[in-house]
């Protein structure tokens, strides 16, 4: 296996002013710091965070956050979570549903050397699971997920979840674990009053599905949801025992305006390559390095900067303060307008202290998205 930590690179003691763009980089100040904001939230209450590792897709961030406390890691698919082992990570959850052969193949095989969970929403599934489970002589854990306001998977909370329940409870090779639901739809609402409502609203009716459950005396030892953007919400809500947020750890602007406790620790070096009018700066860091799916990218140090748009290759931005600065051959770092998918455009990231490069990380679990 490689190491997810690259020990021998020579860029490692680096200036970052040095570094060949664009070149994604890590404030590991900054990360240190996300990492123990979101741990010190957790720390004294019911619920553990268990960060998406879908943020930065490197073993190397995980590790840190298994030991500022976190109890495990949440996967998006079998691939990451594979990665995630490989880098030392002794407990994942897929919080998805996993269904094609191959998956679910590679999902058993993990977990005869892993704790392995994943969720479902659909009894074929689950014999689907069941069956490759008895194969590799394992046992899967298994959370149901349900749709209580997100309208993405997951069954219908009440009967039909709890039937699903029932169904998983006395099929072999799996085990019910509990529930999942996210609240996707408001984590990034703007508006803190209907992220909070919206959230509460969701796990109010999750967790009365949880005590229909437990009213047929079947045990739902997990109940796990949860965004950045609400982690203050649903990390706190009576029952709830598990935590996924995680962009919290790279951060972006957009999501920074809803929870500026944390700050922008991952962005792009690039270099100005060219000044084609007087406002105009147009960088080496285009869509292919900057991935703009949601959010503006922003330019650290220059709020008189603009996004203006990114080609593949190019990116273009507007000085809208009358602002001459940056002459060809500078370089800026910009933040990604979404840190996840940016980070999964690069194999490996600068870990950054005080200007030089103090590590370098594979993001191994990047473009494993089977
Ligand atoms: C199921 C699930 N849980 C948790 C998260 C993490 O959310 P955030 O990046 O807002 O912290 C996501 C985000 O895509 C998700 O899909």
């Amino acid at each position: 296996m490689i190491p997810d930590v690259i020990v021998d690179h020579p860029h490692l003691g680096w200036s970052v002013y040095d570094l060949p763009t664009p070149a994604p980089l890590v404030d590991l100040n900054m990360l240190d710091a996300n990492i123990a904001t979101m741990a010190a939230f957790f720390q004294n209450r019911p619920a553990s965070l268990r960060p998406h590792a879908k943020t930065h897709r490197a073993p190397a961030v995980a590790r840190l956050q298994i030991a500022a406390g976190a109890r495990g890691i949440t996967c998006a698919k079998v691939g990451m979570a594979e990665a995630m082992v490989d880098g030392g990570i002794d407990d994942v959850y897929v919080a998805n549903q996993v269904v094609g052969k191959d998956a679910i193949a590679r999902l058993c095989a993990l977990a005869q050397r892993s704790r392995v969970s994943v969720a479902v929403d659909d009894a074929r599934n689950v014999a689907m699971l069941s069956d490759a489970a008895q194969r590799y002589g394992v046992t899967l854990d298994l959370l149901i997920e349900i749709n209580a306001g997100m309208d993405r998977c997951g069954v219908l909370p009440g009967a039909p979840t709890f039937e699903l329940a029932t169904t998983i409870v006395g099929t072999p090779g799996v085990r019910f674990k509990g529930l999942h639901v996210y609240e996707g739809h408001v984590v990034q609402h703007s508006d803190g009053a209907v992220r909070k409502a919206e959230t509460e609203k969701m796990l109010a009716i999750a967790m009365e599905t949880r005590d229909l459950i437990l009213s047929a005396g079947i045990p739902v030892p997990t109940v796990t949801c949860g965004g950045t953007g609400t982690y203050d919400i649903s990390g706190a809500y009576p029952g709830v025992t598990e935590h996924q947020s995680g962009s919290y750890v790279y951060m972006d602007p957009g999501y920074q305006t809803k929870v500026p406790v944390f700050g922008l620790a991952f962005s792009v070096l690039c270099t100005v390559i060219s000044r084609p009018t007087p406002e105009t700066v147009i960088t080496d860091g285009g869509l292919q390095v900057l991935a703009n799916d949601s959010g503006m990218p922003a330019v650290k140090g220059f709020p008189g900067l603009e996004y203006a748009y990114l080609s593949e290759e190019h990116g273009s931005f507007t000085f809208v303060d009358g602002s001459t600065a940056l002459p060809v051959g500078e370089v800026v770092e910009v933040y990604p307008g979404h840190c996840c998918s940016a980070a999964n455009l690069h194999d490996q990231v600068y870990g950054v202290r005080q200007g030089k490069v103090e590590t370098i990380w594979r993001a191994t679990a990047r473009g494993k998205s089977q």
